[in-house]
């Protein structure tokens, strides 16, 4: 099997910061929510490593449930299209709701997670991001809690994809330029 790791220019993220990082995250969690119960929502697909990692670290009474926002996406920019995939499941009307995603790009993703969110009446409402992107922000949405800050460059890795690929990698990298290229010419011709 080729290894995904040959494809990165950069690791940015070793998985060991990554995750000395939850564990400072997480602290930080059961501390502002110490005695309520929390209702994390995770956003499809990039935050399922992300969540899954944090939740471990909640031992707490905790729901989970994931909200499909889908952008039209499959390339490395932002799109402004954005659907809905998947339906929340659990109810969250005077809940303490928790949106987690794996990043904050543009912010539209979190911006429409929120208006669809707040229609359903939480007691509170908070964002966790594991990465922000540098002086992207275009919306009045804010994160609450943030892992780390970036430059903004297209990364993939632990759940951030290209179309679709490297979501397994345990850490957070670029790729190299002659990758991003050859994929995209190999689509060129599967489409052609
Ligand atoms: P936003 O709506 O522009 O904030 O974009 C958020 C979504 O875009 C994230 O949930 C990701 O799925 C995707 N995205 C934004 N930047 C990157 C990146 O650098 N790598 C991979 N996916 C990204
Ligand atoms: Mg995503």
């Amino acid at each position: 099997m080729h290894s995904f790791c040959e494809d990165l220019e950069e690791v940015l993220l070793t998985e060991a910061q990554i995750q000395r990082r939850l564990d400072e995250l997480a602290a930080q969690l059961r501390s502002d929510y110490a005695g309520r119960e929390l209702t994390m929502v995770g956003l499809l697909t990039g935050s399922v490593l992300f969540v899954a990692d944090l939740v471990r670290r909640l031992p707490g009474r905790l729901r989970l449930d994931f909200l499909g926002i889908s952008s039209y996406r499959g390339e490395t920019a932002s799109s402004n299209r954005l659907n809905v995939t998947k339906e929340l499941q659990l109810d969250v009307r005077d809940r303490d709701v928790l949106v987690v995603d794996d990043i904050w790009d543009t912010g539209a993703t979190l911006a429409r997670a929120r208006d669809l969110i707040v229609q359903m009446g939480p007691r509170s409402l908070k964002f966790c991001v594991l990465l922000e992107k540098d002086v992207r922000l275009q919306t009045d949405v804010v994160a609450d809690y943030v892992g780390f800050r970036i430059p903004a460059r297209f990364v993939i890795g632990y759940g951030l994809d290209y179309q679709e690929r490297y979501r397994n990698l345990p850490c957070i990298g670029v790729l190299k330029p002659d990758v991003l290229s050859s994929r995209a010419a190999a689509d060129t011709r599967r489409r052609g």
